[in-house]
């Protein structure tokens, strides 16, 4: 059987990789940081602790692993860390790397973390280990960052200028990956996935929708109103950087809404049902699994 190794498995997506591979019969090997804290949440999967700034800690993860789903937290350190485990996996011989980027990842891009994405995907495909690189759009769960505000106020509020997003939930970005790292590998003598667009995926949710759409599926979901509020940039801006974000993440998230406000999410594709043979899942989804986030608390949904 294939074994597996996950990466940023207690991360916003790994957690639903593990799950999907499982669910699939896979044998899944988790690398984290903090195997007790890492137990709670996956339960019963075989662990590998160790940390990406530990060398010898990725050798042992890798040791026996055909696939490597990889992912490495945003931040100054990304690149270094994704080169860190392709570099091991690469020397331990492994023949397939699924690697979470995102769209717009290009190595010469002004947003850090799609800049950081496009330098981890050149890194990759340099490698010479057959790639499967994801470029998902824009995660449905970030709206779980206002959740609460949007409890509070039953606003949602974006600087989209009513531009639509082809939104895309985690769930069906774990169940492409965990597709790809069951594949078999491919046929001798065929050419590796590694650079050819065949090996790039991106992936949307079903369709593009706006503030205003996913306002209405959260009304629906929670049974309380909820309106989409259209903010300026500059109306934006200080709410950014009143989050107590990272710098690099403020300048991400502004630069990220000034994408959208072009259109650059407008795209819906159907990738995600072509590879899983399941339709990917819409806001309205979204909505009645996550309604309790955008609902008050004294106020179950
Ligand atoms: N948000 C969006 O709209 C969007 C869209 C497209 C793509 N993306 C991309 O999706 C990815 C989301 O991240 P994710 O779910 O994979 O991860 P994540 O939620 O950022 O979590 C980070 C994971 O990495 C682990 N980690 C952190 N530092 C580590 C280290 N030094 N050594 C080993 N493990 C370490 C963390 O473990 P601990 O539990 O120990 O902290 C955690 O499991 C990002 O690359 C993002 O750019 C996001």
């Amino acid at each position: 059987m294939t074994r597996i190794l996950v990466t940023a498995a207690t991360g916003t997506v790994g957690p639903h990789v593990v799950r999907e591979l499982r669910s699939r019969g896979a044998h899944v090997r988790a690398f984290v940081r903090d195997p007790a804290a890492a137990a709670a949440t996956l339960g019963d999967v075989e662990l590998a602790p160790g940390d990406f700034d530990d060398p010898a800690s990725l050798r042992r993860a890798l040791d026996g692993v055909d696939h490597l789903y990889l992912s490495a937290a945003d931040g100054h350190r990304k690149v270094a860390h994704e080169t860190a485990a392709i570099d091991a996996a690469a020397a331990a011989g492994v023949k397939r790397i699924v690697q979470l980027s995102a769209m717009h990842a290009d190595t010469a891009s002004p947003l850090p973390v799609f800049r950081w994405h496009g330098e981890a995907e050149a890194h990759l495909r340099r490698s010479g280990v057959p790639a499967v690189i994801l470029r998902p759009a824009f995660f449905m769960t970030n709206l779980l960052m206002v959740a609460g505000g949007v409890a509070h106020t039953g606003r949602l509020g974006g600087p989209t200028a009513g531009r639509r997003i082809a939104m895309i939930d985690i769930r069906d970005v774990a169940a492409v990956a965990a597709v790809k790292l069951m594949e078999p590998e491919p046929a001798t003598g065929s050419e590796p996935e590694t650079g050819s667009p065949a090996g790039t995926y991106e992936l949307t949710g079903p369709a593009a929708v706006t503030f205003a759409d996913v306002a209405a599926a959260l009304t629906e979901a929670t049974g309380r109103p909820v309106q989409a509020l259209d903010l300026t940039e500059e109306e934006a801006r200080p709410r950014f950087a009143g989050a107590g974000l990272p710098s690099w993440l403020e300048e991400h998230l502004v630069g990220v809404f000034g994408v959208i406000r072009a259109g650059g999410f407008e795209r819906a594709n159907g990738h995600v049902e072509a590879i899983t043979g399941h339709p990917a899942r819409g806001v309205g989804v979204f909505a009645r699994d996550y309604a309790a986030a955008f609902t008050p608390a004294d106020q179950p949904v």
